[in-house]
């Protein structure tokens, strides 16, 4: 089964990544490769890629696909918490760029076979890379009421969070929960009828939650942001694409946080405050994909794409 995705904000990605020939860049989040093949292009004839995704069928993928530059990659199936760590174990003191393009790929929602997406009838599991311990069916059968609504409205802003809870400790009580469909059904009948066209499906946003919840997305980016800026060379450059509010705030706080300067009095004649500033950021507001990429590409309608420089 070939991977699926379809890049987004591909130009602005190598605008903003400032990706050159020769250069050396690490791109955290494979998927179908679609960056991973652009920066290949571009950073010819001796740039060199390292890429990550903790999907192994990712980097099986990637193995596939990114053969003829073969010379010129090393793939690791890991989380990107764990880039600090590869990057030591190749002697690689600081690389020219990050790339982030957070959360599935069109692969995870249509062939994976892991309940990412409430339009297909397979088994609740959502879990990125397999390896680790907890699936969502295990969250959806075990978790108390109180948790499981904790988790929609935390990470899914869901407002019927209490109400869906509560319908699915009733009906697991009958038979537990196992399929996707299953799941989305008890959803659909938990929350009140809206009248007028649904803008998006009843099960969207427990679902996010549940794979945002179980992948432990926003927990991963937050430790990764706080040590990323010590990975990059002077002037190099990170470039993070999200699709949701949660992420894109972890995102802009700590680039901020990283770009703040020392606050000492300048009467002290040295630094105590211990702030070092390593970063610039380079989007104030975040960029957004152009009309024409929404129509060509509706699934890219919710990117948002921010930039840094290490100082
Ligand atoms: C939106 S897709 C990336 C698409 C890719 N840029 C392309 O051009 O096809 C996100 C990918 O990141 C991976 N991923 C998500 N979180 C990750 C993490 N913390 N560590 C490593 N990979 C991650 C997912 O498995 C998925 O394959």
């Amino acid at each position: 089964m070939p991977y699926h995705h379809v890049p987004v904000m591909v130009d602005e990605v190598l605008a903003y990544l400032n990706v050159q020939p020769g250069k050396t860049i690490v791109d955290c989040t494979l998927g179908g490769c679609g960056h991973a093949k652009a920066i290949l292009e571009r950073t010819a004839p001796d740039g060199f890629l390292i890429g990550l995704d903790q999907d192994i069928e990712a980097i099986e993928n990637a193995q596939y696909v990114l053969t003829s530059y073969n010379n010129r990659i090393a793939l690791f199936h890991d989380n990107f918490v764990n880039l600090p760590s590869i990057l030591d174990r190749l002697g690689i003191i600081g690389v020219d760029g990050i790339l982030l393009d957070l959360g599935v790929s069109l692969h995870h929602l249509e062939s994976s076979g892991r309940g990412f997406s409430f339009r297909k009838n397979e088994p609740l599991d959502m879990r990125m890379d397999v390896s680790t311990k907890i699936t969502a069916e295990q969250v959806v059968n075990t978790f108390k009421e109180k948790e499981l609504a904790h988790i929609f409205s935390c990470y899914g802003e869901e407002r019927f969070s209490k109400r869906i809870a509560r319908a699915i400790v009733r009906e697991r009580k009958k038979t537990p929960i196992r399929t996707s469909y299953c799941l989305a059904e008890i959803i659909r009948k938990a929350i009140p009828k809206q009248s007028g066209p649904q803008r998006i499906h009843p099960a969207t946003r427990v679902f996010m939650s549940l794979r945002i919840y179980v992948n432990s997305e926003l927990e991963k980016l937050e430790i990764f942001m706080k040590n990323v800026a010590d990975l990059l060379t002077p002037r190099g450059r990170l470039c993070v694409l999200s699709f949701h509010s949660l992420e894109d705030r972890i995102v802009k706080h700590q680039i901020r946080a990283l770009g703040k300067t020392c606050s000492c009095p300048p009467s002290f004649s040295k630094c105590i405050c211990g702030f070092e500033k390593k970063f610039r950021s380079l989007t104030k507001k975040p960029l957004r994909p152009t009309g024409d990429e929404i129509s060509a590409n509706p699934n890219a309608r919710s990117t948002r794409l921010r930039a840094a420089e290490r100082i």
